[in-house]
């Protein structure tokens, strides 16, 4: 593919490589009184950089005229290319957090052409020609310091792996069939969804607001679909969230699964049919947890709402030796796997002392 000029003087350079994980760079250039500054944004991994000078050289002339380099965060994919254009310009400047600017520097950058984006007020730069470009903290989204470089000029925000996707087609526009790809990306990369809910809030306060969301990875997000996806990753869970999630669920699975083995031990195996099938009784509705040959085999519910439900059966159908037990096996598993009592076992009563206690 050619360089795609996204608007007047924005450019998206890299190629598509039939890869899922197509890498985007961009280039922005600023036209001034005595000539013209050229950016590039998250200019990638060694292998791209002879498609790079490709591109670059049919607009700057080569990247030997690349004056400015913008750095996301650290990764392998996104910043080493940083360190050869710098060679071929050493005047060239790199702009990133400390933070990135940490962990980049061994790439073999120049110290002395660094300049860290918390050195500017405000945390912007007024480019030459007088536009300005916003730097957007999106911490934690994947890196601590990752940095988004909003250009008021073309209102294009470059979001770095943010709301990068998996390419399933070579397509550079996103449409609604992107979000699985960016949906997966970011379930895999990102650490939690409180990280990107700071992110979207972000996102949402720039004024004005982007009418383009370039990441470093998948397709570009413009018009309508801003929205719908700024508010899609809002609420999504991702990394953490979805291993706390699933190592939750295992460990209410695991209690259930004892609980009903040791009630099955001291009382029957015919008192906890009678339980469980308690629970199917109405067949017109669907039940609140799936069995096999009574032991739980999944929940459909919240999990702590699925185990009170099954307990409350037990205790009401299970008959008088089951209803004596449960609650004090119960107790001592769940206590045992640190799952909160008090979201399942009924409130202990308590009883008034006998005389000869006072
Ligand atoms: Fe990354
Ligand atoms: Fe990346």
């Amino acid at each position: 593919m050619k360089p795609v000029e996204l608007r007047e003087n924005v450019w998206w350079l890299a190629n598509r490589s039939e890869s899922l994980l197509e890498v985007n760079i961009y280039l922005l250039c600023y036209p001034h009184d005595k000539g013209q500054a050229n950016l590039i944004i998250d200019p990638g991994p060694p292998e791209l950089l002879t498609c790079l000078q490709k591109a670059a050289a049919p607009i700057i002339g080569g990247l030997d005229k690349v004056h400015g380099i913008l750095i996301n965060h650290q990764d392998p994919d996104v910043a080493p290319n940083s360190a050869y254009i710098q060679k071929l310009n050493p005047q060239c400047m790199v702009v990133a957090s400390e933070d990135t600017w940490r962990l980049i520097h061994f790439f073999g950058l120049k110290a002395s052409r660094f300049k860290a984006v918390e050195s500017y007020r405000h945390h912007r730069a007024i480019m030459p020609g007088g536009c300005r470009l916003i730097f957007v903290p999106s911490p934690f989204c994947h890196f601590r310091g990752a940095m988004m470089y909003y250009d008021e000029r073309s209102r294009i925000l470059f979001s770095g792996d943010l709301f990068g996707g998996l390419s399933y087609t070579a397509d550079l526009y996103a449409d609604e069939s992107s979000w699985e790809g960016i949906k997966t990306f970011h379930q895999l990369y990102m650490p939690s969804r409180d990280a990107l809910k700071l992110a979207v809030s972000r996102i949402r306060n720039l004024d004005p607001p982007p009418e383009m969301i370039a990441p470093q990875h998948g397709s570009i997000i413009r018009g309508g679909l801003i929205k719908t996806f700024l508010d899609r990753m809002y609420n999504l869970d991702v990394g953490l969230d979805l291993l706390i999630a699933g190592e939750k669920e295992e460990n209410y699975l695991g209690a259930v699964n004892e609980i009903l083995a040791e009630l099955e031990r001291e009382e029957s195996s015919d008192a906890l049919a009678k339980g469980i099938s308690a629970l199917n009784r109405d067949k017109s509705f669907t039940s609140v947890m799936t069995f096999a040959n009574c032991r739980v085999t999944g929940f459909k519910v919240d999990p702590p709402a699925a185990v009170k439900t099954l307990l409350d059966h037990l205790r009401t159908y299970g008959g008088i030796g089951l209803e004596s037990l449960v609650n004090l096996v119960a107790l001592k598993i769940l206590i045992s796997r640190n799952i909160p009592v008090s979201d399942i076992l009924p409130p202990s009563e308590g009883q008034e002392l006998p005389d000869y206690f006072e």
